[in-house]
């Protein structure tokens, strides 16, 4: 297929590995969907020590239902991208563990406290929802089948993360400043989630001809804030005066973007802001100490000439 009737024909699940697709459009759906996939799995790395961390046993028995429920996204996202045959999903894990793999600004943030917990449980998986929830129309149909699973748990996230926000915001006077502490720290990053304006993000135009992004990062970020704003100020949360932000006549929130850091941004997006490589580094770690197991199942399937089958 050529490139202007993948553009005439671009619709909702419109694709799938039947059709013939130009190089162009397989490697944009594999940036994005492999971006995607990174970001699961580095969210999930991110919040893995919280299980441990959480102060009761239904808080960990929640927390380690979500960072399961994230690694599985992560390796159905890779499947979806896989599907793609630009990548395998060997190659895209190495690429995670050796730092060329890219992912979200918000997970190469450290977190430390359980106070900062639902930054990312609430907020960012809220933001991530209202992106997924549009991925459902992706023209690549094995990424909006992968969303019907992923949309689906995200909501059991979020309600989750909205329990431990809430539970801290009507808990003691202490409890309720370390939120508002997480919460100012967090909030620049939170609303950096979408990605710079679109004059200056470089995918876009491509992806939303061919039908793989369905809303601008502008129009992504104006419907967050629309929704969580508000949602903020319910659990008593101060909202940061920087960056400002401001209701136009039709009551939506507009956010004066230019004073956000976009230099640590970008930095960020090209793995070298140095906080991050921490994340990094662990993933790295992780990857390396099961070498054993992915070497001696390939062993198997050279030695036995087969793929190893599943347990009955
Ligand atoms: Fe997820
Ligand atoms: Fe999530």
């Amino acid at each position: 297929m050529d490139l202007d009737t993948v553009k005439e024909r671009a619709g909702p699940r419109q694709f799938s590995p039947d059709d013939d697709m130009p190089r162009e459009y397989r490697e944009a759906a594999t940036r994005m969907i492999q971006f995607h996939a990174n970001s699961e799995i580095m969210g999930a790395y991110l919040e893995r020590p919280f299980i441990r961390e959480a102060p009761s046993l239904d808080r960990k028995l929640a927390y380690s239902a979500k960072t399961q429920d994230e690694l599985g996204h992560g390796q159905l996202l890779y499947r979806a991208a896989e599907s793609l045959g630009i990548k395998t999903r060997e190659q895209m894990l190495d690429e995670l563990a050796n730092g060329d793999g890219k992912f979200l600004n918000c997970f190469h943030y450290p977190m430390e406290s359980w106070v900062e917990t639902p930054m990312i449980a609430f907020f960012v998986d809220g933001a991530a929802m209202r992106r997924q929830a549009t991925l459902k129309r992706t023209s690549w149909e094995p990424y909006a089948h992968a969303m019907d699973k992923v949309v689906f748990e995200e909501g059991f996230h979020i309600k989750h993360g909205e329990s431990i926000l809430k539970e801290l915001a009507t808990g003691s006077k202490k409890e309720q400043e370390m939120v508002q502490d997480a919460f100012e720290l967090w909030w620049p990053r939170i609303i950096q989630f979408f990605g710079p304006t679109d004059d200056d993000s470089t995918h876009h135009d491509f992806s939303a001809e061919v039908g793989l992004k369905q809303m601008t990062n502008d129009e992504l970020r104006q419907s967050f804030l629309n929704q969580y704003l508000p949602k903020a100020e319910k659990y008593g949360l101060e909202i940061p005066d920087t960056p400002t932000i401001e209701q136009d006549e039709d009551g939506n929130y507009r956010v004066a973007e230019d004073e956000l850091d976009w230099e640590e941004f970008f930095q960020i997006a090209k793995n070298e802001y140095d906080p991050g490589r921490g994340q990094i580094d662990s993933r790295k770690r992780a990857h390396d100490a099961v070498e054993w197991v992915r070497d001696t199942l390939d062993e198997y399937e050279t030695t036995s000439g087969h793929a190893p089958q599943a347990a009955d």
